[in-house]
């Protein structure tokens, strides 16, 4: 998959949708896709996916280099899920529950720390621009990864709010839970993915923010689509 592959001339719209963890981007982000049929870049389980590659062959996670070179070859044989092959496997196995576990999202937030580690995801990204268009969700979409967006997004919540959510999910998987210790953790994950030097969570300049505290998924689906039919 590339760009050079697209016709020549022909611009591939892209909505990004960025925010911290829990705020819904992935599920509005798929639902947006779903509705648009456009392509859906969830680049948050490239990062986990590189943690989890990484752990597994007992990488040390400060080991700049080594993982942007476990990135090189990941990029080449790994492809994001699509909606008839949903599962994300590595090397044959189906490592799609072992993605979302807290461990491998703190290890993700920790290599996602390095500039050469991002620099090395970037062509890995862009690669999914493709037509008739692609809605990108994760941290930094709008600031980095594709600033010359249709539109930005940014979805955010209360932390509270954000880890009751991550709760609810985990408990209806069976996977038991602490409400206090997922607290502390999404505050500490938002902290060094805000603090960090290299492409920090923020909006983009030109984002619209739109905070679901207090808004089901329905409703947020529902200005998402008002914001992206007032500019397509
Ligand atoms: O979105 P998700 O929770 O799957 O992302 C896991 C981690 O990967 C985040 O905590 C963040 O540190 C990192 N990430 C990032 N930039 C992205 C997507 C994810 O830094 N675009």
């Amino acid at each position: 998959m590339s760009n050079s592959d697209q016709p020549a001339g022909q611009a591939v719209p892209v909505i990004t949708i960025d925010g911290p963890s829990g705020s819904g981007k992935g599920t509005i982000s798929q639902a947006l896709a779903e509705r648009l049929g456009w392509h859906h870049l969830d680049s948050g389980a490239l990062y986990r996916l590189l943690a989890f590659a990484a752990l597994q062959q007992s990488l040390d996670l400060a080991d700049e280099a080594a993982l942007v070179a476990l990135a090189a070859r990941l990029s080449k044989c790994y492809r994001l899920p699509t909606a008839g092959e949903p599962v994300i496997c590595l090397d044959g196995v189906d490592v799609s529950d072992a993605l979302r576990t807290e461990s491998c999202a703190n290890a993700a937030s920790r290599i996602a720390a390095m500039p050469r580690v991002r620099e090395a995801l970037l062509d890995w990204q862009r690669c999914y621009r493709q037509l008739p268009g692609l809605i990108a969700d994760g941290r930094d979409m709008g600031t980095v990864v594709f600033p010359d967006a249709t539109l930005k997004l940014f979805l955010t919540a209360r932390p509270d709010v954000r880890a009751e959510r991550r709760y609810k999910q985990l408990i209806k998987k069976g996977i038991e839970a602490d409400l206090a210790v997922l607290v502390r953790e999404v505050e500490s994950r938002d902290k060094r993915d805000s603090a960090r030097k290299a492409s920090p969570l923020k909006p983009a300049k030109d984002a619209l923010i739109i905070d679901n505290s207090d808004l089901d998924e329905a409703d947020t689906l529902r200005q998402v689509l008002e914001a992206a039919h007032a500019l397509l």
